[in-house]
């Protein structure tokens, strides 16, 4: 199978708002508040490529042919906690969708994902799922995120991510290769202990004020 595809998202308002999310002193408030706002915006990209089905509807004037979505069902998948960052801007945008709370936390030392919450709504196999953590740093709890799902059936997921270090792309595409990725920006490297260089710090404690 083919490499998944990357998909940077470049737009102006998108950058401008991750260098405000990066800045060391920015509050908790302001921290949150942004990565909303830009769950919005990369939850507006994800969607582009969503099908259209011509339904009857009447406008006041007359009857048309109007475009909605069709079929697909949609489920938020956030890795908590720091996915869940994403998930009222992206509700903002796609108010029926389903959530999938899938909970992951990453042991210090060996850096791997434990899991130790799933909850998906039965039908994953017709729903495009769309996964979501904001930082794929190693890669590891995007690809047990991504695991889990599939053996719930999931069959069209796309992954959601603020910021990517090398690192965590290539171990994701290696171990899911049919799930693309969208993020804001591509980071230099990961340091000794896990976090993106430069990146913004550990996203769950800045949203949640825990540090
Ligand atoms: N998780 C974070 O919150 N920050 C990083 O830099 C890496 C993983």
């Amino acid at each position: 199978m083919s490499m998944s595809s990357v998909n940077v998202v470049a737009h102006p308002l998108v950058q401008h708002k991750l260098s405000l999310m990066r800045e060391k002193d920015r509050s908790t408030k302001s921290f949150r508040e942004i990565l909303n706002e830009i769950g919005m915006l990369l939850g507006y990209e994800v969607t582009r490529d969503l099908p259209l089905e011509l339904v009857e509807i009447e406008t006041p004037i007359s009857p048309m042919r109007a475009p909605k979505i069709a079929g697909k069902k949609l489920t938020l998948a956030p890795i908590l906690r720091a996915g869940v960052g994403f998930l009222d801007g992206m509700l903002a945008l796609m108010p029926s969708a389903r959530i999938a709370h899938i909970g992951l936390y990453r042991d210090p030392e060996t850096l791997q994902a434990v899991e130790y919450y799933f909850k998906a709504p039965q039908d994953l196999s017709d729903r495009t799922v769309i996964l979501m953590d904001p930082m794929l740093a190693t890669g590891n709890s995007a690809c047990a995120g991504a695991s889990l799902l599939k053996d719930r059936g999931a069959r069209d997921i796309r992954f959601v991510c603020l910021l990517a270090a090398p690192e965590g792309i290539a171990q994701f595409q290696s171990e899911h290769p049919d799930v693309p990725i969208w993020t804001a920006a591509i980071d230099e490297r990961l340091n000794d202990h896990g976090y993106i260089v430069p990146g913004l710090g550990d996203a769950g404690d800045r949203m949640f004020g825990t540090k």
